[in-house]
């Protein structure tokens, strides 16, 4: 009978926070983690205003919060408000996962892991002595430079459309492997096995441009963006020669999971997830 007296049923508390957040798919994600894993807890997105996040972090916090997931626009802000960051948070000078405890606010960055998870595991793609084009130089993809380099491609390439920003990220991640940046006029007459779209460009509908020839025999396309229908670049990856094209749906699962990990210390299986959001977006 004691068990059942010291048993505290009242749930662990997480939260997204971010700006938007009323779409964010990651209360959904981890409902089906805990019902799968049986972990008492409760995940809830919460809308912060710019300028507010500080305070809203601190507010979770002391209302006896157990960890964040933090996604647009806070990811810098909240590598400032932890007390320790993991190695790979360093580097991506992001944090998109916080744990609260007794030793302070742990940040860890999920997101390449999360990309690298997806391709490795999920897609059977691996980066090791292939050569890899990363688009957009800003957020996104500086989460992901670190996890890729690791799996030492021939060359990763960065193009973006202020090139100067993809020079300095280059720059700045070149002690772990053979990384150049530019814009995209120079990658004329250049093939890839694997070209990542990590700018926002597919938000709004758009292309960043590509020159004919990007791709190289058996190449893989993948959109860190996601929707019911293939975004823009899906389509024109699908119709320049891509061998395969893959939406950032799995990668936004696997980085979840890993968040989860983090938390929980256990790892929920993925594909059945990945699955029935896959079926619900098809459906909305
Ligand atoms: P995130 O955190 O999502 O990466 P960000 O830091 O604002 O957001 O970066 C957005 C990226 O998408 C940038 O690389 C941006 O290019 P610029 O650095 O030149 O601004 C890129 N981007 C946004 N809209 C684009 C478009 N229509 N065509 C090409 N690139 C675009």
């Amino acid at each position: 009978m004691a068990d059942l007296f010291d048993f505290d049923p009242r749930p662990d508390r997480y939260a997204v926070m971010g700006h938007p957040i009323a779409h964010s798919k990651s209360p959904r994600i981890h409902a089906l983690f805990a019902q799968q894993t049986g972990q008492n807890m409760e995940y809830t997105a919460i809308q912060v205003d710019p300028g507010g996040f500080a305070q809203a972090v601190a507010n979770f916090e002391a209302a006896g919060g157990k960890g964040l997931n933090v996604t647009v626009p806070f990811k810098q802000e909240a590598w400032e408000l932890v007390d320790r960051r993991s190695a790979r948070a360093e580097r991506a000078r992001a944090v998109n996962t916080i744990a609260f405890g007794a030793d302070g606010r742990f940040g860890d960055n999920t997101d390449g892991v999360g990309l690298m998870r997806d391709l490795a595991g999920n897609l059977g793609f691996d980066p090791a002595g292939r050569r890899v084009l990363l688009m957009g130089a800003g957020g996104a993809a500086r989460g992901v430079l670190g996890p890729l380099l690791e799996r030492a491609p021939a060359a990763l390439v960065i193009a973006n459309r202020t090139p100067d920003r993809a020079v300095a990220l280059a720059r700045d991640f070149a002690d772990l492997g053979p990384v150049t940046g530019g814009g995209y006029d120079g990658l004329e007459g250049q093939a890839f096995d694997l070209v990542i779209n990590a700018t926002a460009a597919s938000l709004a509908g758009e292309l960043p441009p590509l020159p004919a020839g990007l791709f190289a025999a058996g190449a893989l396309a993948y959109d860190m963006m996601y929707g019911a229908a293939p975004t823009s670049f899906m389509q024109w990856a699908a119709a320049h020669g891509a061998a395969r094209v893959c939406d950032g749906l799995g990668m936004l699962v696997e980085q979840a999971a890993e968040s989860f990990f983090i938390w929980r210390g256990v790892r929920p299986q993925t594909a059945p997830v990945i699955d029935t959001l896959r079926r619900e977006l098809a459906a909305a």
